[in-house]
């Protein structure tokens, strides 16, 4: 977690955010927990290094309050769902008091905020020979009007209302409109703020126990939806869906985050970890030549590997004479792993060595990005074999890359010297990768 205190931390973050907007989603829950305030605070906070905000919400656990209370059954009440003309009016009389709660919460902040009729919705008419009557979706966000406010420090404040040129409004569906909202804003993020701690898949063992996401790429994420979706919990299904749509319309950052989390909006944003669920496009992540700089980083990201007899000891003065061997791997202008190749061009052979991933980014399959980046490498410089030297990784070589035990006697003259001399007696991993 994130302590406010680590400011240096959380400025290392501003300038690729700064005069960039966020959209954060509200779930109606969540404006009435402990940690609405906070949120807000969070808001000025985001505010202060100039990064724009605007607040989508929603309402549905309004309108079923407030459907008890007068004795009505509601129609739907999450807009997605048929909404008939009595859970409109529910739907009117709640997304207002939720909103009004929102913009007393900023005045409390000393920040403006306003609702303004930014979103022109149509019905979304008859869906599977079902007439959703008052349920609309979104035609069009009136993003001139949306940027007329943020430029002048005003906060939006967005509804899931939405009226037609002709003056009728429909019920919309939150977690949609702040994906059209992010759309039609160029936001770098978009955060749901949800009551739960983000994307849970069901466990098939331990009744009722369920495990959270926390990196998907959009194509997994895709993947997942299609292929298993029976095995997410029921309020992930929206989120997931709606933030695939948004990082597929070029949002390359949509975060599920617990709201009810003291502090946690700031460590989603400001700290590599995060608390809940990111699903995000590939610009994300990247492969790139380690430069001198990164020596350190280097040194500290294998401090514990090296400790644990995993991988070979090094200096930073080594790996910064090096530097131009290795590869790292970034998580969002983070260091997360390394790797090294050098070459034998001689004996056309090519050794991966320090291959490491920081604790928390393991078991993402950034090993393996790791591994056959490396590979393409090496045969674009002409080696015609790989090999690598494990002492207690040697089963992921040969199951996850391909690899096979091999002996000293693979290894080109001047690497087996060495080799024989370190005394670590690792296991010789080859492949071949010539074609
Ligand atoms: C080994 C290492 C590079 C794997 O990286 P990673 O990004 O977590 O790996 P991936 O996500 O690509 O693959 C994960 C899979 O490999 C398996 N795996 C991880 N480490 C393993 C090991 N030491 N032996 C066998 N399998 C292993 C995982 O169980 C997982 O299996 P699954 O896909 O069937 O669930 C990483 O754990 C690491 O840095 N280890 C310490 C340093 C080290 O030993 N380096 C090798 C010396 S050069």
């Amino acid at each position: 977690m994130l302590r406010l205190t680590d400011l240096r931390g959380i400025l290392r973050y501003v300038p690729q955010y700064r005069e960039r907007v966020f959209v954060i989603a509200m779930d109606g829950v969540i404006v009435e927990t402990e940690n609405f305030r906070n949120l807000l605070l969070d808001v000025a906070l985001l505010r202060s290094l100039r990064i724009g905000v605007a607040l989508v919400h929603g309402a549905g656990m309004q309108i079923q309050r407030l459907a008890q209370q007068i004795g009505v059954v509601p129609s739907n009440v999450d807009g997605t769902g048929i909404t008939d003309a009595a859970t409109l009016q529910l739907a009117l009389t709640a997304a207002n008091r939720v909103g009004h709660e929102i913009l007393e919460g900023l005045s409390a902040n000393d920040l403006r905020g306003a609702c303004g009729n930014a979103l022109v919705a149509h019905p979304a008419g008859i869906l599977q020979g079902i007439d959703h009557q008052l349920t609309g979706r979104v035609e069009r966000v009136d993003a001139a009007l949306l940027r007329a406010l943020l430029d002048n420090d005003i906060i939006p404040v967005v509804p899931p209302l939405g009226c037609d040129g002709e003056g009728n409004t429909y019920r919309l569906n939150s977690d949609a409109v702040a994906v059209e909202v992010a759309r039609a804003l160029g936001a770098v993020k978009l955060i749901y703020l949800t009551d739960s701690a983000g994307v849970l898949l069901k466990q098939t063992e331990g009744e009722g126990e369920t495990t959270l996401l926390r990196h998907l790429r959009v194509e997994d994420a895709e993947e997942l939806l299609k292929k298993r979706r029976l095995e997410l919990e029921e309020h992930s299904v929206s989120k997931l869906a709606n933030a695939i749509r948004a990082a597929r319309d070029g949002v390359p950052r949509v975060h599920i985050i617990d709201g009810r989390v003291d502090e946690g909006l700031l460590a989603e944003v400001f700290s590599n970890e995060g608390i809940g669920t990111l699903v995000h496009t590939n610009e994300y992540q990247a492969i790139r030549r380690a430069h001198k700089k990164d020596a350190r980083a280097i040194f500290r990201l294998i401090k514990a590997g090296v400790e644990n007899d995993e991988l070979l000891p090094r200096t930073q003065t080594e790996i910064e004479r090096q530097v131009g061997d290795f590869f790292v791997f970034e998580v969002d202008g983070n260091l997360a792993a390394c790797v090294a190749l050098h070459h034998h061009g001689k004996e056309k052979t090519a050794e991966m060595a320090c291959v490491c991933v920081a604790g928390q980014y393991e078991n993402q399959g950034i090993g393996g990005r790791l591994m056959s980046y490396v590979e393409d490498q090496a045969r674009a410089g002409g080696a015609q074999t790989l090999f690598c030297l494990s002492t207690q990784a040697f089963n992921y070589f040969i199951q996850k890359g391909g690899f096979r035990p091999g002996s000293a006697a693979d290894l080109p003259a001047p690497r087996r010297q060495a080799y024989e001399a370190s005394g670590r007696r690792s296991q010789v991993l080859i492949k071949k990768i010539d074609g």
